[in-house]
């Protein structure tokens, strides 16, 4: 939640903060603002709403030529999305501005110590606090802002990152981090300050990654990194391999049209490189020894949103493949119900970003209780995976639509790697049963492809359906997992009710929701062999269809049987049973996008969310 965007060097910083920002935008967008600091002055201008206000009202004034400036895009927390509460936030003096990102926990307290001091809080965020706080410590410490910084961030708790300037010294960025994300761009007499690298990347490759409780000054000359403590800290130099047209909509209208279209691409990467010669699966970023993973008697995927539903679907994969019981749950639900961890357990954390808080609170907690954590993450020198024991990165690139659609299917891909490298490890498969799922995995991108090719006609249905007051979806097996992705697509960009669920549950409940034309949306298993889980939905579609449903039938090429059945059919490739949610997510993805457009609503930013959740 929030971007974060600081920059000290040659270029007009106004210039820079803004492109920025945009970048950066999907992280929160309820208002912005920017510090420029020069010289004995600091200029700041900030607006409730989208970023383009911002801009606007930037347009209509007159800012100096600075070269150092922060910039903030916000989601609220403390205090409503106003002028007054958008960030950044200037201490008493006026000399110091502070952009920040997280809770600080014990804000209350420190606001009325301030009180107490005749301090007048301008706004209701908690931010405004450490704005005060440095601003009066600074003279205590002969003007450096960082030992400033550092001492009032040994006070504070919660999650923060704050980023601040000062107009007695503009040559220097200061920035703090504890839990949330802060990233460092070093580029030629330039140095730059993110949420992540997306900000960044137009302007330079090498970033370095900041630990846990550090404070980092950044200046045309260079980039000094410290503990709170002021002790000099280890930093990890890496080079971002993210293209900087890969953040930018690349001829499509929106962000969600283009990376539903990457997903091809997407799996294919994800997959690529990690199959040796022989054709044995190879993970060299697993950092756990074979012994170890051998020794595992459980696995647990923690994670949220759409990351979650890849979990769900991994687990109907890694269970059968490694006969390791699986449990997959929700990261805000895992640590608060005691659960039983131990040096035996392998947990998964899967996170596009590498931030989300829940999720990294989750990890940490199994960590201590002695488990080993294998991360699946999207985003290099993220928190997450730079905690973890072992790393599967996806190879999805930038993600920027709020609403998770390439990120999800490379996931799944990443998860089924890593319960096949556990199958093959562990001796429940031989290699050459491992290759054989390996290439149907290989087969994927073009069957992908192939849906994409097709969704013409789900765009259609989209539109007729689009003021249905609710969706049903339902699936059984990895379809389920599917049917929630669909629903939730739904929630969050359309903003219908929608509802997915195991399709065996209807007669328990759901059933009774059902009325006449109502949507239902059905995710049908292959029909190859005469499967069972096939013969159950197809009486399941009966059933919905019996008591008044408009049905929308996601089906196996030839898949015949559901034809006297369907409303309207979605046909995909076939594929085998645990690979088809490769497939069968990409129309719903469509028909949420469609829906949400025809709804007139902005699908690349959708109310009230933001991408990266980095508060509890
Ligand atoms: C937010 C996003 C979702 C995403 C979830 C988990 O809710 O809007 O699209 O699935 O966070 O994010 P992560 O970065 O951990 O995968």
């Amino acid at each position: 939640m929030c971007g974060i965007v600081g920059y000290v060097g040659h270029r007009p910083a106004l210039d820079v903060v803004i492109a920025g920002l945009r970048r950066l935008e999907y992280r929160g967008y309820d208002s912005a603002g920017v510090a420029l600091a020069l010289p004995g002055e600091l200029w700041t201008e900030k607006r409730a709403g989208k970023l383009a206000n911002l801009e606007a009202a930037v347009a209509d004034s007159d800012p100096p030529p600075a070269t150092t400036g922060i910039g903030h895009t916000r989601w609220a927390t403390h205090g409503g999305p106003t002028d007054q509460n958008a960030h950044p936030h200037v201490s008493s003096d006026g000399a110091v501005a502070i952009i920040h990102n997280g809770i600080i926990e014990n804000f209350a307290e420190l606001r009325e110590e301030l009180a107490a001091l005749g301090i007048h809080l301008r706004s209701e965020t908690d931010t405004e606090v450490a704005a005060h706080l440095v601003g009066r410590e600074l003279p205590r410490c002969d003007g450096d802002l960082a030992e400033a910084m550092r001492r009032v961030c040994r006070r504070l708790n919660g999650a923060f990152t704050l980023v601040a300037v000062d107009s007695a010294r503009p040559d220097v960025v200061v920035g703090a981090r504890r839990n949330s994300p802060l990233v460092v761009g070093v580029g030629e007499g330039e140095a730059f300050l993110a949420s992540d690298v997306a900000a960044f990347i137009e302007f330079t490759r090498d970033a370095i990654e900041l630990g846990q409780d550090q404070v980092v000054e950044v200046r045309r000359s260079g980039v000094t990194v410290t503990d709170f403590d002021g002790q000099p800290a280890d930093v990890r130099p890496f080079t971002v391999d993210w293209d900087a047209s890969a953040a930018e909509k690349g001829g499509y209208d929106l962000f969600m049209l283009k990376e539903i279209a990457e997903q091809p691409k997407a799996v294919a990467d994800t997959l690529r490189g990690r199959i040796d010669r022989d054709g044995r699966l190879r993970l060299d970023d697993v950092r756990i020894p074979p012994s170890e993973l051998r020794e595992i008697d459980k696995i647990v995927v923690v994670a949220c949103g759409t990351a979650y539903h890849a979990g769900m679907v991994a687990k109907y994969a890694i269970e059968h493949w490694t006969r390791v019981p699986v449990e997959c749950e929700l990261a805000s639900e895992f640590r608060y119900r005691d659960p039983i961890v131990g040096p035996r357990t392998l947990v998964i954390a899967i996170s596009q970003s590498g931030e989300t808080m829940d999720t990294l609170m989750a990890m940490r907690y199994a960590r201590e209780q002695g488990a080993r954590v294998l991360a699946i993450c999207n985003t290099v020198g993220a928190t997450i995976p730079r905690e973890s024991d072992a790393v599967l990165y996806t190879y999805a690139g930038p993600e920027i639509a709020v609403a998770s659609t390439k990120a999800f299917l490379t996931q799944i891909v990443a998860a089924y790697l890593v319960g096949l490298y556990l199958a093959q490890v562990r001796g429940n498969k031989f290699g050459d049963e491992v290759r054989h799922i390996l290439d149907d995995l290989a087969e994927t991108p073009a069957k992908v492809d192939l849906v994409l090719d097709t969704v013409e006609g789900v765009r259609e249905i989209a539109r007729e359906l689009a003021d249905s007051p609710s969706v049903l979806f339902i699936g059984r097996h990895v379809g389920y997992p599917v049917a929630l992705e669909g629903a939730l697509k739904l929630k969050e960009l359309a903003y219908m009710h929608a509802e997915g669920f195991a399709a065996g549950e209807l007669k328990h409940g759901p059933i009774a929701l059902i009325e006449d034309g109502m949507p239902v949306v059905v995710v049908v298993p292959s029909p190859e062999g005469r499967s069972v889980l096939h013969d159950k939905i197809v009486s399941n579609i009966q059933e919905v269809r019996a008591r008044g449903a408009r049905t929308i039938v996601v089906a196996e090429e030839g898949d015949e049987a559901v034809i006297p059945y369907a409303d309207h059919i979605v046909w995909v490739p076939p594929c085998p049973t645990l690979l088809q949610p490769l497939v069968a997510t990409v129309p719903l993805q469509v028909f949420a996008c469609e829906m949400a457009t025809a709804k007139g609503h902005d699908v690349d930013q959708p109310r009230n969310l933001a991408k990266s959740v980095t508060v509890e």
